[in-house]
This record gives structure tokens, sequence and C-alpha cells, in this order.
């Protein structure tokens, strides 16, 4: 088989996962989320993030992001996002065929985008001709593994908050950027002013779960309709609930993330002493874009799993999880030098 340097989605179920299904296997209890599991968790997630938290699994991160904007957006708003945002390039659409929504995009290098270019978004308001803006959604860690501060998200909220907009963060792997800051979730979420939140548990071990969190007290109090009515309601909550229940402990999540990232670290180490190597993103998380010459690429490629970014530049993404070993990294260094 080859080593995996694709994506955190090849990795398997951290074995904790799997024993919170196994403890939450025992007898019946009501469905749809009205059991002690669920109640559980969502109490957890207030302890975490604090209590105006309120959280709702859904299956995977499309549905978590389209559900969580749809719930939020009147027909006639608008979300500003980067460019390369997930919800732009990675989700077949879904926003505008499920929502109807625009999606208004900012050009950035690093997939972050900056409290000036949102500000240059928010034209002609209360123009009846012109989509509104409501929402602007970022991504942390972004999809180039570069890692937005609080600091940075703060400023990003208060031109959000003076303009009235909600800020959404995909948080697809929220865990890495909580790990490589060195920080908690609510350090990032509601005390840098993001109002709701896709919370991503899959990417870093759990299995076909993922959050909406709310953390602005006024926004998705009709979601729970928001979520059967997009196909996102669990009958059988209690398994993806006793997962992110589990997941929010310290020693869940920061453990398995700071793993993915030390191992990316000591990948960009090995790449950098490689001529022909380029790094084209800082790499702050766990996946590392750099150009490798396009012989190497299809050497490698035998032997390893990753995905050529743009086939343009040779540019090459490779993404480590909480399952790649020290001995997977060697590998690829040393595949590297001969
Ligand atoms: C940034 C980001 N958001 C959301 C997702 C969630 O996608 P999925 O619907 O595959 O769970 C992904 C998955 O790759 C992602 O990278």
């Amino acid at each position: 088989m080859k080593i995996n340097f694709a994506s955190d989605n090849y990795a398997g179920v951290a074995p904790e996962m799997l024993r919170a299904i196994e403890n939450a296997n025992s007898g019946t209890v009501p469905a749809y989320g009205s059991d002690p599991y669920t109640q559980s968790m969502q109490d957890k997630f207030k302890a975490v993030f604090g209590e105006t938290a309120r959280a709702y699994p859904v299956f995977n991160g499309t549905g978590a992001n389209v559900v969580a904007l749809g719930s939020v957006l009147r027909p006639y708003e608008t979300v500003v996002c980067a460019e390369k945002a997930h919800i732009q390039v990675d989700e077949c659409g879904a926003p505008e065929h499920i929502l109807r929504v625009k999606l208004e995009l900012i050009s950035t290098k690093d997939q972050k985008i900056t409290p000036e270019q949102i500000r240059e978004k928010l034209v002609r308001r209360g123009d009846i001709h012109y989509a509104q803006a409501r929402v602007v959604s970022i991504t942390n860690s972004t999809e180039y593994g570069t890692v937005y501060t609080a600091a940075e998200i703060r400023a990003i909220a208060d031109v959000c908050h003076e303009n009235g907009l909600y800020l959404h963060c995909d948080g697809s792997r929220i865990s890495n950027a909580a790990a490589s800051l060195n920080t908690s979730f609510r350090a990032i979420t509601t005390d840098a002013g993001v109002d709701f939140l896709s919370f991503g548990a899959t990417k870093n071990g759990a299995l076909a779960v993922e959050a909406v969190v709310f953390l602005n007290p006024t926004l998705g109090l009709d979601f729970e309709f928001h979520r059967k009515q997009n196909l996102q309601l669990s009958s059988k909550m209690r398994f993806s609930s006793a997962q992110l229940d589990c997941f929010l402990d310290e020693s869940y999540w920061r453990k398995h993330a700071s793993h993915a990232n030390r191992m990316a670290e000591r990948l960009e180490q090995g790449l950098k002493q490689v001529r022909g190597f380029e790094l084209t993103q800082k790499r702050q998380a766990n996946a590392i874009f750099g150009t490798l010459p396009q012989a190497v690429i299809e050497r490698l490629q035998q032997k390893f799993v990753f995905y050529v970014w743009n086939e343009l530049t040779n540019e090459v993404r490779l993404m480590t999880s909480f399952q790649t070993t020290e001995s997977d990294v060697e590998a690829f260094l040393s595949a590297l030098k001969t």
C-alpha cells in the first residue's frame, strides 16, 4: 500500500473514537438527539467554547458549511470568502445549488483575507439592485495550511460587526490551527468574535461527524429545522455526540492535531534540505505546499500518494494526519534523496 500524504481524510478512525462509539452502544436511548450523550456533548461545548455555545452534530464538513450558512442568510444576501475557500472550490457548487446564494471572492496568495479586503466588498449597502454581503467566511487552518491568529480573527470580526455582518469560520481543521498557535478553541472563536463555526472532527480522527456551533446567541435558533430539511439530522445521534464529547478533551484533540502538525514540520525541515524543492506557502499546520521537478513527483508517486495541486507549476500538497508516523516521513525524505 502506498504511504499517504494525500489527506488527513485518508487516515482511519482514532481508537478513542471507536471506544466512544462502543461505550455508547448499550441499550436503547431516544433518537434524533434527545439522548443523554447529546446532552453531555452540548454541556461540553459550553464548557469549552463558553456558555452561549450551542452545538449540532452533522455528518460532514460540506453539510456543516452549507446548512450553517443557510440558517443565517436571507435569499438576497451573500458570503464573502477567499477565492480558493472550500465552499467555493470543493463543494461542487452546493452553496449555490442548495442555498442559491452568491459567494463574493477575495484574491489572496495564502488564503487569508484581511479586514481591508472585506471593507472593499462592502459597497452599495442598501441598494436594492445589489446583493448584500451578510457573512464573511474564513477557514482556519486555511486550505493552504496557513493559520489565522486570534488577533487577525478579531480584526476581521470587528469589521463584520461594525457593518452588520456575521463571521463564520470553517473549522474543518480547527484542531490543527489551535494546536499550531498553542491556544484554545475558545481563543480563536468565541473570544475572537466568531459568530458561528463549522467544527471539524473527522479529519482529526472522528468517524463521519462534524458540528455546527453557534456562538452568537441570536443565531441559529431554528437551526434544527434547517438541519433536518437539508438531510443532516442523524437518527442515532448518540454515536456522533459520544465522539464529539470525547474529542473535546484536550488530551484527545490536542494530542492528535499536535502530532499531525509535528510530522508536517519534520517533513518540511527535511524538504528544505532538498535541492529543487521550493516551499510555496508558509507551513503553519499539517499541510505543506511546494514545488518539485516533475520527474521527481512521478517517481515519488509510485510509493506515496499525494496531490499535485497545480500541474502548471508542479506544486504539490503533502498532508499529514494523526496517523502519520516518523517512519512515513523518513521514507519520503529518503526516497527524495535517491
Ligand atoms: C477546508 C475544508 N472545509 C470543509 C471540508 C469538509 O468537507 P467534507 O464534506 O468532505 O467533509 C474540507 C474537506 O476536505 C476542507 O478541507
